[in-house]
């Protein structure tokens, strides 16, 4: 077996919570709380789930950006979270991010040749004339002519920021690319130019994504394989189609409800879930879904789910580890589920009283 690009074991983030004159530490806010999963070279990892679940904690700590609490992160062999100064920097030129926001992830005073020379002044690659040619490749491979090296973010659209955004990445010659949300903050009409720029980069340069989104239907698009948090944890993971095609978790299930598919063999009536994400400072005990979860039983309160693992297709889920044990067969587990939790929901419209506290 080849060793993954990036595997990611048991990786906790908590933030600590202080309070009072000597900021004593009162609790913390489990952002990230047992994390595992890993990506081959070339592949994208799909990271999906509400906001506040934890998938921007999740990028940061692969990256290092935020130092984990626990687990550990390798890239290519390499313990992450052992590696320091020179050796560090080294294995950031190789992992890269593009955020959200292309407004606020750019310096407004900075011209497009100052962002871009940034890092290569940081990694000490080339010398003066080189870095010019490398970071007009650099634009040309992201669609914009080399005449932007002289000019200011202000004087560009939203696409464009984030085209800038995606070649300072780029002109490092990373391996690894965390893509935060990288469309959620343009234009409806211009999301799909950027996501077809990011997947023709990863086929041009052989790139590992790892693609978060609080979107399932871009992540599906994009992934070879999706994992889907909720409350800091991966609740489920499994090839894309495959999960597109036979989810198991609830929460799975609600995600999908609510994509709007133009395939009349995909619509899925909608599965409107009670009430709010809890606290990542007070995640409930047993299930962390178990409040919001419409299948929810009395061993879901206390006891945490395990991992059941079928076909690569991996769950937390005390149901549908019972149906995958009584059936055998994932697709046959699914469609109880989908049967079951359409019992148990009215139909978004219907819903009346505490089922009314919408959530998309
Ligand atoms: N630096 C921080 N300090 C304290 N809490 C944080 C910090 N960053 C994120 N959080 C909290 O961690 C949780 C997960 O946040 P985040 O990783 O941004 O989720 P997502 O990207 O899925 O929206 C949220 O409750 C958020 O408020
Ligand atoms: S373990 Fe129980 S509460 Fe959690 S998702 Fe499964 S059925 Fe729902
Ligand atoms: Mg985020």
């Amino acid at each position: 077996m080849t060793t993954p690009l990036v595997a990611v074991e048991n990786l906790a983030t908590h933030f600590p919570i202080r309070r009072g004159l000597l900021r004593r530490q009162v609790g913390a806010v489990r952002a990230v709380d047992g994390v595992s999963f890993t990506i081959d070279k070339g592949r994208t990892l799909g990271l999906v789930g509400e906001s506040g679940c934890g998938k921007t904690t999740v990028g940061r700590s692969v990256l290092r950006l935020v130092e984990p609490t626990g687990g550990a992160v390798r890239f290519a062999g390499q313990d992450v979270r052992a590696t320091h100064g020179a050796a560090l920097r080294a294995l950031r030129r190789r992992m890269q991010v593009v955020f959200q926001d292309p407004y606020g992830s750019l310096n407004p005073r900075m011209t497009v040749r100052s962002i871009l020379e940034e890092g290569l002044v940081i990694h000490r690659l080339g010398d003066p004339g080189t870095r010019l040619e490398r970071m007009a490749r650099a634009l040309e491979q992201t669609g914009l002519a080399r005449a932007a090296l002289d000019r200011y973010p202000h004087e560009f659209s939203g696409g464009q920021r984030q085209r800038i955004a995606i070649a300072r990445a780029l002109v490092l010659e990373p391996e690894f690319l965390v893509l935060d949300e990288p469309i959620s903050a343009l234009d409806v009409s211009i999301q799909a130019q950027v996501v077809n720029l990011l997947v023709e980069l990863r086929e041009q340069f052989g790139l590992t994504y790892l693609f978060i989104s609080h979107d399932l239907s871009v992540v599906e698009h994009v992934s070879d394989d999706v994992a889907v948090m909720y409350l800091g944890r991966i609740v489920e993971r499994a090839a894309a189609e495959r999960l597109c095609r036979q989810p198991l978790h609830p929460y799975t299930h609600a995600l999908f409800s609510a994509v709007p598919a133009i395939d009349p063999a995909r619509r899925r009536r909608r599965i409107v879930l009670p009430g709010d994400v809890p606290s990542p400072a007070r995640p409930p005990a047993g299930c962390r879904f178990h409040p919001r979860c419409p299948l929810a039983e009395a061993t879901c309160m206390t006891v945490d789910p395990p991992a059941t693992t079928v076909a690569g297709q991996l769950v937390h889920c005390h149901v549908a580890a019972r149906e995958l044990a009584a059936t055998g067969d994932a697709a046959a587990a699914s469609a109880t589920i989908a049967r079951r939790l359409a019992e148990a929901v009215p139909a978004a419209g219907e819903a009346t009283g505490a089922r009314a506290a919408i959530h998309s």
